[in-house]
């Protein structure tokens, strides 16, 4: 049985996973816009996983007894100054995910709630995955800089991206 604060932590790290599925969202659109229809692709992929994300939440609150409670997703920017900043600011959001996945940990330790602390290992290191792929986005595209040759190559290298459902995310059934 889970307690009635790590079951709040939770519900609100769900909220998080579901405000991330948001944000990228907004991002594919403006990439979209653009008519950079690859950076829009690697940002769907990331959609699909921060849902699986919450998804993965949804389930462990719900085997260990505890109810889900949502709450009002916040609305995501829906302006950028250029493709840098979309991943600028994904690799932001993104380290602030992984200070609020530290923060859980933390309160399941403090808990001696081993099955939480098990369950959340797995976003311990999805989060190092997730900031290393926003920084390298990010620093591809300093690199390329004012060159459009550079950023179509990127593009279309973007547009190769595909979602793989993660192993851990097998109880939830198909995304
Ligand atoms: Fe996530
Ligand atoms: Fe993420």
């Amino acid at each position: 049985m889970i307690s009635e604060r790590m079951q709040a932590a939770i519900n609100e790290q769900i909220n998080k996973e579901l405000y991330s599925e948001y944000l990228y969202v907004s991002m594919a659109a403006y990439f979209d816009s653009l008519g950079l229809k690859g950076f829009a692709n690697w940002m769907r992929v990331q959609v699909k996983e921060e849902r699986t994300h919450a998804l993965m939440m949804y389930t462990y609150v719900n085997e260990v007894g505890g109810r889900i409670i949502l709450q009002p997703i916040d609305g995501p920017p829906t302006d950028f100054e250029s493709p840098l900043d979309v991943y600028a600011k994904t690799l932001e959001h993104e380290k602030f995910v992984t200070s609020r996945i530290n923060g859980l940990v933390n309160l399941a330790l403090q808990e001696s709630d081993h099955a939480s602390n098990a369950f959340l290992q797995w976003f311990v290191t999805e989060q190092v995955e997730e900031e290393a792929s926003a920084k390298e986005m990010a620093d591809q595209l300093r690199i390329v800089g004012d060159n459009g040759h550079g950023l179509l190559m990127l593009d279309r290298e973007a547009g190769t991206r595909v979602f793989t459902p993660p192993a851990a995310a097998a109880t939830i059934g198909p995304i």
